[in-house]
């Protein structure tokens, strides 16, 4: 790692944090950095029980910070604490009490119109979450119950995350894109007791119909026989849309009604440092997604350290991440890293460019957003539709700039730090993951210099490597896997209910160190730069999906015999989702085929899956093995050859004799 950064080769743009941003922010200078870096990797447990004590609230002191047996990771144990109890009632008593904790912003009707809008405190917000607990405790929920949450962007979402965490209840978010298919899946894995839904949410002017969609859950079933019916007692459902929905009676109820009939007292449960927090759903490179499982105290401590450091939260900023509480980024950074350090939260509710291409532009103006975290993808879309859109708005209030999902590229770096930053803001590219639960390689704002492109250098108590085949950490500039070689608070504890998946995927493919599916290289000053996933998982637009996933979702329609996923670059989303579907005889190879098949899976997994581009073959590749070639197809899918909407059926197995056998 360089000290000296004004060494550095000419081919490398640095940008070095500005004298006056360093001045105020809490990490301010790189030395400050790397001393504190290197005691937390050197005395790791000393380091964590120092941060554990300043930030959290304990109900009771842990007896031991660190009990890690590969790949178990036990954190704080014999602690107690709540989670919404350092997020709320943490600051009762104090200024932050009536500050705004969350202000939302609905999504507009039309061009030039704001949206609805709502403000909530600390105060309020704590009111809300105490209320809607005593809900849940009403409706059966008890400590270690699992509740899927299937919500727009509504403060009703952290409402209902908050008041899961203050009674010891496991959410589990569904993000609102996704299928009937996709939240049965995740109540016959979680074994949810209820779910929290809504008559609809809106997504550029049209209803999304969650209610809807969770009935249509009902009368499926799993491999193993099971329905709904056998675990979901309750759906307790938001009046959002004002859409008709269907009501199961004894089943559903409303939640305005169920909260006119509860008190606001409801005292926060004493959890244990590891009782489960909330199971995540994300794509793996196999079979459905993986049930990520959090627990309570590490988790806590990385969202609110991350938060504080990475984005130098200050009193007085206005904080927005734009990600959805379906994603983890949700999660961390909108509402559990934010309101465990007292800070505003902003909430947008729709698309970027609904119903103008300023949406974004115009909130930032309106409430002076002093920090924005965003996708590349959306950054790359916002060069696309020019700068006219962010010149009309005053972003003076900006200081700091955000990215998140998936490798910036510089280009789109170097728009965001000149259209939107007015060059005066540092941007912090952070890698992470779900299973990670909070930021991992990350500029601080303060005190790294930056690169369009990299996420630069580990957060404090990280230990990355990139390593070879076998382990070894390569040389600088050299390509590898990116692995983790130490455990760390916010790591998640295992995929729900299935313990051997969680070993083979994260800790078998380097042992004793966690595998993160990415690739990687480091350049001469230590910089981590992400090349993407290495596995098959795919990140279109910043969101995971699984190649498997997708393949299975086109073989369960009759109609289609055989299915290979791959990858393709694209400007916009990073990747591109290109399926090689081979089909039953008989079966005709029509444009309206194609329709079909990606609005089949759209029901089974939900549209983000929709592949971008179907092309049919008479045969898919395979080796001698019979496995199927995809290196091969993503040379096809990429390459020179594509014919666009063509119905004709490709003949691929002639590139069978091109490819390796190893394929
Ligand atoms: C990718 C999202 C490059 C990466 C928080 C990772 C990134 C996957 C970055 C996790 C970044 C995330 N630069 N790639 N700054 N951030 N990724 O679980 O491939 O939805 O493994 O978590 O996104 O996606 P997930």
């Amino acid at each position: 790692m360089a000290d000296n950064f004004t060494s550095l080769s000419h081919e490398n743009r640095i940008f070095k944090p500005h004298k006056d941003f360093s001045a105020r922010a809490h990490i301010k200078s790189f030395a400050q950095y790397k001393k504190l870096y290197n005691e937390s990797i050197k005395s790791p447990e000393k380091f964590w029980a120092r941060e554990a004590k300043n930030e959290l609230a304990w109900f009771k002191p842990w007896k031991k910070v660190l009990d890690w047996k590969v790949p178990s990771a036990k954190w704080f144990v014999g602690g107690q604490l709540n989670v919404s109890h350092n997020c709320l009632d943490k600051w009762l008593g104090t200024p932050t009490a009536n500050k705004a904790a969350l202000i939302w912003e609905g999504e507009p009707a039309a061009p030039g119109k704001p949206g609805e809008e709502r403000t909530l405190t600390y105060k309020q917000l704590h009111h809300e979450v105490c209320l809607f607990a005593n809900v849940l405790k009403k409706n059966g929920i008890k400590k270690g119950d699992r509740i899927l949450i299937y919500l727009p962007m509504v403060p009703e979402a952290a409402i209902a995350m908050l008041a899961c965490t203050r009674i010891g209840a496991v959410h589990s978010v569904v993000f609102g894109g996704f299928s009937a298919q996709s939240v049965a899946d995740r109540v016959f894995d979680s074994q949810a007791k209820m779910i929290i839904t809504a008559d609809g949410g809106f997504r550029r002017g049209a209803v999304v119909p969650l209610k809807k969609n969770v009935d249509d859950a009902f009368p499926l079933n799993d491999a193993h026989g099971n329905c709904l019916t056998k675990t979901i007692e309750k759906v307790i459902v938001l009046k959002r849309a004002g859409n008709e929905v269907a009501f199961t009676p004894g089943r559903d109820v409303w939640w305005h009604e169920e909260v006119a009939t509860v008190d606001a007292n409801c005292p926060a449960e004493k959890m244990d440092s590891e009782a489960p927090l909330f199971i995540l759903y994300t794509s793996g490179s196999t079979g459905k997604p993986k049930g990520i499982l959090h627990t309570t105290a590490g988790y806590l401590l990385g969202a609110k350290m991350t938060s504080k450091y990475v984005f130098d939260l200050r009193d007085e900023d206005v904080y927005w991440c734009t990600a959805d509480v379906g994603w983890v980024t949700g999660h961390s950074y909108v509402v559990y890293g934010p309101l465990a350090n007292g800070a505003t939260s902003l909430m947008y509710e729709g698309a970027p460019n609904f119903p103008e291409p300023d949406r974004f532009w115009r909130i930032v103006a309106k409430y002076g957003v002093t920090i924005l975290y965003t996708a590349p993808t959306a950054i790359r879309a916002f060069m696309k539709w020019g700068d006219e859109w962010p010149k009309k708005h005053d972003l003076s209030s900006l200081r700091l700039l955000g990215t998140v999902g998936e490798p910036i590229n510089p280009e789109a770096w170097m728009w965001y730090h000149t259209v939107i930053g007015r060059k005066r803001c540092p941007i912090v590219d952070t890698w992470w993951q779900t299973e990670t639960g909070g930021i991992m390689i990350t500029p601080l704002p303060g005190a790294t210099p930056t690169k369009p492109g990299t996420a630069t250098l580990p957060f404090f108590g990280i230990l990355p490597e990139v390593v070879d085949d076998q382990g070894n950490a390569v040389p600088h500039n050299s390509g590898g896997k990116l692995v983790v070689r130490k455990p760390w608070p916010s790591m998640l504890r295992g995929l729900w209910g299935d313990p051997k998946r969680y070993k083979e995927v994260y800790w078998s493919e380097v042992p004793g160190s966690y595998f993160t599916g990415d690739g990687c290289r480091q350049d001469k000053d230590g910089y981590f730069w992400i090349v993407g996933r290495i596995d098959d998982v795919l990140n279109v637009a910043g969101h995971r999906i699984g190649t498997a996933e997708v393949e299975s979702a086109l073989v369960s329609n009759s109609k289609v015999a055989e299915a290979a996923v791959v990858g393709r670059p694209d400007a916009l989303k990073g990747q591109a989702l290109v399926a090689f579907v081979t089909l039953k005889t008989g079966v005709t190879a029509t444009p309206a085929l194609r329709d079909e098949l990606r609005n089949h899976v759209g029901k089974e997994i939900g549209p983000v899956a929709k592949p971008d581009d179907i092309r049919f073959a008479e045969a898919l590749p395979k080796t001698r093995s019979g496995k199927i070639m995809r290196r091969l197809l993503k040379q096809v899918a990429s390459g020179a050859e594509i014919k666009g909407d063509t119905t004709t059926l490709e003949d691929l197995t002639v590139l069978t004799k091109l490819g390796s056998a190893e394929d």
